[in-house]
């Protein structure tokens, strides 16, 4: 890992940044343990590919990613901390490479003694599938970020805001930059056990339309161009979903931006 990175700028600079987001995610309260992860493709950074994988370990990938032949990865390992990825993101995260056929990825940290052994975030195949989607699209997002976003989460636990209508409405309605910077709103994936096929299929279905998706009673998946970019979204929507608690827990009930306030912003966005 280390010649990957020594000298590399462009690099180094997308780790420290991915480093300050998980101090972040930590410092809000979202990041429990080893909740979260966070994946970042960084094949455009790197300057001399690599041509013989054989010396670094491999592991099979639980369905072929041909469109992902080639990519490499900065991604987060299973059980690692978010305050400690902050810290030391070397240690805590994994450069992965997927090989040509896309059913294989390889481990290019080996030699690094204290890293060796470690495994990419359990949702790998959630995060393989939006930068899959990502690449066929040809769109320009290059982060993922999933993370346990304690109002966001809170929300999914009341059945009413189970569904995309209502969850938006009451979203966009708590502040106005929610439906300035997020006039898309949020998808909504009923839950599903962490970190199967099926939660990934579920997610990229409600990716499709969205840069955001909540995971019932679980958490947020986010993607964007930066890690700093993506971090925003979740953090928009989270101080709206936190201004309702607020209110609520205050013994009020919120009045909410009214429907002709919010096609103002949805036009002020457009124009953003
Ligand atoms: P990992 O430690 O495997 O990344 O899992 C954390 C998590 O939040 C699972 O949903
Ligand atoms: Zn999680």
């Amino acid at each position: 890992m280390k010649e990957l990175i020594d000298n590399n700028h462009s690099l180094k600079d997308v780790i420290f940044e991915v480093a300050e987001i998980a101090d972040y995610l930590w410092q809000r309260g979202w990041a429990e343990r080893n909740a979260g992860n966070i994946s970042v493709n960084i094949t455009g950074l790197i300057g001399e590919h690599l041509s013989n994988m054989d010396p670094f370990p491999s592991f099979e990938l639980p369905q072929p990613y041909s469109e992902l032949a080639g990519e490499y990865f900065f991604v987060s390992g299973t059980g690692k901390r978010m305050r400690d990825l902050a810290r030391e993101p070397l240690q805590n995260a994994l450069i992965i490479r997927i090989d040509d056929k896309g059913s294989r990825y390889h481990i290019l940290s080996r030699d690094e003694g204290h890293i060796s052994g470690f495994k990419p975030t359990s949702e790998l195949p959630t995060h393989l599938g939006i930068h899959r989607m990502i690449i066929l699209r040809d769109s320009k997002e290059k982060v993922v970020i999933h993370t346990h976003a304690n109002e966001l989460v809170a929300l999914t636990q009341i059945e009413k805001f189970c569904n995309e209508e209502s969850l938006n409405k009451l979203l966009w309605g708590m502040h106005p930059e929610t439906m300035v910077f997020i006039p898309e709103g949020v998808g909504f994936v009923p839950y599903v056990t962490p970190g199967t096929e099926q939660i990934a299929e579920a997610t990229l279905k409600a990716l499709e339309n969205h840069h955001v998706v909540l995971w019932e009673k679980h958490g947020v998946f986010a993607i964007g161009s930066t890690a700093f970019d993506t971090f925003d979204l979740i953090d928009i929507l989270g101080k709206s979903a936190k201004i309702f608690f607020l209110a609520r827990s205050s013994g009020y009930e919120p009045q909410g931006l009214t429907e002709e306030q919010l096609e103002v912003l949805k036009e002020l966005s457009a124009n953003f």
